[in-house]
């Protein structure tokens, strides 16, 4: 790609952006912004959304068709983040969104790399098939496991206990999510990138265990793993996402031990710069796994913040 000859949007853009209060989201906002376009937020709490005084917050919920519809009247472009752990319902929200904007930019998951069957590829592959029927204009970013995952850590980190995982050799190319939202950017303001899907990881293979070890390095403490009881992992992962995704979840984790999670260079085609390191994750997220002093200890003997 030459960097030099990118044509890019002369006129300043609404974009909608779902999730907006989100990981990638909040990123996304402040690129948005300094560069001079105008954003609007559906956000289901608009009231503690804690958003920039110049967005324009909506309340409601991707699942709800009508608020989408709302929300997007007048908007040219809209950030889709699905929340769901299936595609049902996401039809009709994105032939909301598609009567209204011209270019959607959809979060998904570079795990359909490795095929599109199953409740957690799935729901990508299905999300991404919704929009496609729309007939709008479309970007797919499909990002790698999140860096912010390992703030599911935390808690243990900051306890000075060991962190425990069922599957710490599993090798990740994890995404800081500034690297998703810059190329999400890029993607409203470049019209080149449309009709693309894009693999956006990190840049590097780590197993689980090297990213505690990278957080520990951050914090100047070190962080140590155990390796979690199979049913305990279950029903960790049951109660967030239910049984099905839970159980292909776990399956993922587990092949990915000796089938790494590639490494693309899509962050650094689109952005110009090479994806953010594990390590500058970790370093940009210090404050929330720095150890609790004894007196917080003794105070909150569980460690929850
Ligand atoms: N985590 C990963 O490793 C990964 C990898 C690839 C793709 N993805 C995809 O990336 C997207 C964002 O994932 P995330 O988990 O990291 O989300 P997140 O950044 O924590 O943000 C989710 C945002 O969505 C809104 N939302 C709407 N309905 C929600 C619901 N039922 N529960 C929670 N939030 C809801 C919330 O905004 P309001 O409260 O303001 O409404 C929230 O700020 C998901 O679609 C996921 O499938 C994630």
């Amino acid at each position: 790609m030459n960097l030099i000859s990118i044509e890019t949007v002369t006129q300043p853009l609404t974009v909608l952006v779902t999730g907006a209060t989100g990981k990638v989201g909040r990123h996304l906002v402040r690129y948005l912004l300094r560069d001079g376009h105008r954003v609007r937020a559906l956000t289901r709490h608009p009231d503690t959304a804690g958003l920039p005084a110049e967005v324009d917050l909506r309340r409601g919920d991707p699942t709800q068709p009508d608020a989408v519809a709302d929300a997007a009247q007048g908007c040219d472009a809209a950030f889709w983040n699905w929340m769901g752990f299936d595609a049902t319902g996401a039809g009709e929200s994105v032939g909301a969104l598609a009567s209204e904007v011209e270019h959607i930019v959809y979060l998904s998951a570079a795990q359909l790399q490795r095929g599109t069957q199953g409740v957690m590829p799935g729901v990508w592959a299905g999300v991404e098939e919704a929009i496609r029927r729309t007939g709008t204009n479309w970007t797919f970013l499909r990002a790698g496991g999140f860096a912010a995952n390992s703030l599911g850590w935390a808690e243990a980190i900051r306890a000075g206990e060991s962190v425990p995982m069922p599957y710490p050799e599993a090798v990740r190319s994890s995404v800081h999510e500034a690297d998703i939202a810059e190329a999400a950017w890029r993607c409203f303001v470049e019209p080149l990138h449309r009709g693309q899907a894009y693999e956006i990881t990190g840049p590097e293979q780590l197993t689980q265990r090297h990213q505690a070890q990278a957080i520990g390095e951050a914090v100047g403490h070190p962080v140590t793993v155990r390796q979690q009881d199979a049913e305990e992992a279950r029903e960790q992962y049951t109660a967030w996402s239910g049984r099905d995704f839970a159980e292909a979840t776990l399956a993922y984790y587990a092949s990915l031990v000796t089938d790494p999670e590639r490494v693309s260079d899509d962050v650094e085609q689109i952005t110009g710069h090479p994806a953010r390191p594990f390590a500058q994750w970790a370093a940009d997220h210090r404050e929330g796994f720095t150890p609790l002093s004894s007196t917080e200890t003794a105070r909150n003997p569980s460690g929850h913040a």
